[in-house]
């Protein structure tokens, strides 16, 4: 049976988060190209809920911006002091209104957890038409964790707090993930009976089970075999390994999918990158945002990726790309750096110490090695050569540089923008390029070469230098050529 549609998925994100030790909110820290509360928001957006609302208190300008910027459909609820998981939940229904049907509550650091098992758990709540359903699992070290009580027959009678427990009670492996399906109907209700009697003096959204039980409804559970993807995050060692955890995660289904990665360990990719079979991973290679790879695409060794479309069979190999579409069979590194509004056509090339920006780089054009290309389209078959810079600022604009097709670009030139270099032109090496030139034309723009003869023997004499142009004037006037080799 599927689960029907929620009335509202209310996520807590109050909480100080002091054991992060930070100045950003916990819940905005990042792992796997999003914030912990993204990934929370992502699995409950699964539910298609009526309402989503997340509710807010420290930090919450941080927050709220964040909402604004990433969730849009996510209603803020401000907690004015965090009395309690409980208190939270009592504040949102105080502010939205009653809610009936069924209200999905998740923690806020739970970054793991997948849609599908908060489908499980509601899917659970409505077959068993229980008054609460909490997720639960099984943790090899329970420590901190609410414990679930069950009555001798096997039904859950309630959740008591770590600080709260005995030892008989802290012996209870099963433990509460913080995700609970409620009847909303009968939710508020049992807020307003929850009594800050406990270790840490707050309202207890836990409290409402037992609550629900003595009014006589039903309280389930749905236990989950993963308590790895139930797992909280409340310091940073358990943000980093809750990160590591995500990545294997994406990791494993991308090599599922026909993606090589050759060195798991080193290959960090974010959960909206996508790439196609046959692609291939090198190590030491970040994929963030929305980058793609394309069939057969090769990238790394050491590469870091984002938001860039690497076409099929293309290469990149030790290079910084952001925002920057690779074509086809295009090759890129090593030691490139690739910045918004690169395009590269088929087959072309930025090789070497190569940085280029706002750049169109035509069909099998080669840009091989120690050039930067700023603001400039260049046309299809075009060579340019080492060392060449496209001028592209005077100190307050940027100009754009045109570049025809199967133009050759001499080595070391400044091609100083705005100008036009027309189809089939030359450029001879070490020009200053300022004024346009027409298609077909040699355009040589340096100083003509001028030999100051004897020079270093009459301004440096005693050098090596000196020495060695005497011994080949000497050579030179006992017969040129005579005795060399
Ligand atoms: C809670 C559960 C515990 C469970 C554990 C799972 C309660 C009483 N206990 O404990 O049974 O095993 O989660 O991780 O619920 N928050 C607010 N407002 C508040 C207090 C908390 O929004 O006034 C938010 C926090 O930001 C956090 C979540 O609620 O996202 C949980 O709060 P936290 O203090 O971390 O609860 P735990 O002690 O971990
Ligand atoms: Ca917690």
């Amino acid at each position: 049976m599927s689960a029907s549609r929620p009335a509202a998925v209310i996520v807590l994100a109050a909480g100080e988060g002091t054991r992060m030790k930070s100045r950003t909110s916990k819940v905005l820290h990042e792992l796997g190209g999003r914030s912990m509360l993204g990934h929370v928001l992502a699995a409950a957006g699964e539910l298609d809920p009526e309402r989503l609302v997340v509710v807010v208190g420290h930090r919450r300008e941080q927050v709220v911006e964040h909402l604004a910027g990433h969730a849009p459909a996510a209603e803020p609820v401000v907690q004015e002091r965090q009395g309690g998981t409980g208190h939270a939940v009592r504040t949102v229904l105080e502010q939205v209104g009653p809610l009936s049907g069924t209200v999905v509550v998740t923690n806020g650091d739970h970054p793991l957890l997948r849609g599908e098992t908060l489908a499980r758990l509601v899917r659970t709540h409505e077959d068993e038409g229980n008054a609460v359903t909490v997720l639960t699992t099984e943790m090899p070290d329970a420590t901190g964790y609410g414990r679930i009580m069950r009555g001798a027959d096997g039904a859950v009678t309630s959740i008591i707090e770590h600080k709260d427990a005995d030892d008989a009670q802290r012996a209870v492996r099963e433990i509460n993930v913080g995700m609970y399906a409620f009847d909303g109907a009968l939710l508020g209700d049992a807020l307003k009976r929850v009594t800050t009697d406990n270790a840490n003096g707050e309202e207890y959204l836990t409290d409402v089970v037992a609550i629900l039980r003595g009014d006589g409804h039903r309280a389930g559970a749905f236990l989950t075999p993963d308590w790895v993807e139930t797992q909280g995050v409340n310091d940073k060692v358990q943000l980093a390994q809750a990160r590591r955890q995500l990545n294997d995660r994406v990791l494993e289904a991308h090599m599922r999918a026909g993606v090589t990665i050759v060195d798991p360990a080193t290959t960090w990719i974010d959960v909206q990158v996508t790439a196609e079979p046959d692609a291939v991973v090198r190590p030491g290679t970040q994929l963030h945002g929305a980058t793609h790879l394309g069939e057969g695409a090769e990238v790394g060794p050491g590469c870091t990726l984002t938001d860039t479309r690497v076409g099929a069979d293309a290469t990149v190999v030790n290079a910084v790309c952001v925002g920057a579409e690779i074509g086809p069979e295009a090759s890129v590194g090593p030691y490139a750096y690739l910045r918004p509004g690169t395009r590269l056509a088929r087959k072309a090339k930025a090789g070497t110490y190569v940085e280029m920006k706002n750049a169109e780089v035509g069909e099998g054009s080669k840009v091989p090695h120690l050039t930067y290309v700023g603001d400039a389209e260049i046309g299809e078959g075009c060579n340019i050569g080492a060392s060449s810079v496209f001028v592209n600022y005077d100190g307050v604009n940027k100009h754009r540089s045109v570049v025809g097709d199967h133009v050759k670009i001499g080595s070391d030139n400044m091609i100083v923008a705005p100008v036009e270099i027309g189809d089939g032109a030359y450029t001879a090496a070490g020009s200053v390029i300022v004024s346009d030139v027409p298609p077909g034309a040699m355009a040589v723009a340096r100083a003509r070469q001028r030999n100051i003869a004897g020079w270093t023997e009459r301004r440096l004499a005693g050098t090596k230098s000196a020495e060695a142009a005497r011994r080949a004037r000497e050579a030179g006037a006992d017969g040129a050529g005579e005795g060399a080799g």
